[in-house]
């Protein structure tokens, strides 16, 4: 089972800590609903921080997991924790017997729960990474985001980081080459938002409308087949020319209108941050997280003093992206 690792120096035994930045979407653009239950989307990912951390020690018999930092006593210690979930799948993936050679895991969480910014999915990369460097797996970046995929529909980008297209269900990537670094201030909701509810509220709002989902004109072409939700081509050459501004104009999100009418608070939010001069302001993801991107460090810092002032969120955080995708600490 030894071999190289493309996520970190291969270790023999101790602990091994991995960080997994989190996602905001610059553009989701939802398609209809599958029979295996999940919608058809293209989007485009881009990595920010904050990271989570995960670290993995051998333990006792089956997975260990303990959990502190944002929001900790929300996360499920047992099957349903992610992280515990990639290390059951990449125990299957490589033949580990976890009866024989147990896992303890400690995540350290910086990404609130449920928040459409990846954190669970960054656990889950986190995880993945550390593991194959505990275990030296040698397992290749395909093999990777194919298990990363089996796990959740965002893993596979919180594995890769940087900006990507992303379609099917999100878990089919493709790198985007950009320029620049981008100045991004979120704002935390009190609440979380469950992303089923997200996407159920998506396709109430849309059959009471009768709304079709086909693709505006003018698309780049990024939907499978040439059919379903592509990607606009302003977001695209705005990344391409790292042109923060039209990048802020450009931003998309489908989830954005469900979002607000499940949490009508956030409209203050993304109003606050637009009069304070945001290039722009969207929801990430299924939400509740708000996301403005700004000119600099000192409007970011503006911008979050006067979201802080108008107490339109729970906590800020100024971040930078493209941050890189998960890899192992030290
Ligand atoms: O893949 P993930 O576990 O993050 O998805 C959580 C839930 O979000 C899915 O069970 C589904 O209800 C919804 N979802 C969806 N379409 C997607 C991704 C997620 O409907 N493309």
């Amino acid at each position: 089972m030894p071999g190289a690792s493309c996520w970190g120096r291969p270790r023999d035994g101790g602990s091994v800590t991995a960080r997994a930045p989190a996602k905001v979407n610059l553009v989701l653009k939802v398609g209809g609903l599958r029979p295996d239950g999940f919608h058809d989307l293209v989007t485009v990912f881009h990595a920010v921080g904050p990271d989570e951390e995960v670290t993995v020690a051998d333990g006792p018999p089956g997975v260990l997991v303990r959990v502190r930092g944002e929001g900790a006593e929300l996360v499920p210690l047992g099957e349903g924790n992610l992280a515990a979930r990639a290390v059951r799948a990449l125990a299957d993936e490589v033949g580990v017997d976890l009866a024989a050679r147990g896992v303890a895991v400690a995540i350290t969480k910086r990404i609130p729960v449920a928040a459409g910014l990846a954190g669970g999915s960054g656990d889950a990369a986190a995880a993945l990474v550390a593991l194959d460097s505990l275990w030296a797996t040698g397992l290749d970046r395909e093999r990777m985001g194919a298990l990363g995929a089996t796990l959740g529909s965002d893993v596979p980008f919180a594995l890769e980081g940087g900006t990507a297209v992303g379609t099917g269900r999100g878990e089919h990537l493709a790198p985007v080459l950009g320029r620049g670094r981008y100045h991004w201030v979120l704002a935390f909701s009190p609440a979380g938002l469950s992303t089923p509810r997200v996407f159920a509220e998506l396709d109430r709002g849309r059959a009471l409308d009768r709304v079709g989902v086909h693709p505006a004109p003018g698309v780049a072409g990024a939907g499978a087949g040439g059919v379903g939700p592509t990607v606009p081509p302003g977001v695209l050459a705005a990344l391409r020319r790292g042109d923060a501004e039209a990048l802020g104009a450009a931003l998309d999100n489908d989830m954005q209108a469900p979002a607000l009418r499940l949490v009508p608070a956030l409209r203050e939010c993304l109003d606050v941050g637009r009069e304070r001069g945001a290039l722009g302001g969207v929801v990430s993801g299924s939400g509740p997280t708000c996301a403005f991107l700004v000119r600099d460090p000192d409007h970011a810092a503006d911008v979050a003093a006067a979201l802080t002032a108008a107490g339109a969120c729970r906590a800020v955080v100024q971040v930078t992206g493209p941050a890189a995708g998960a890899s192992v600490l030290g």
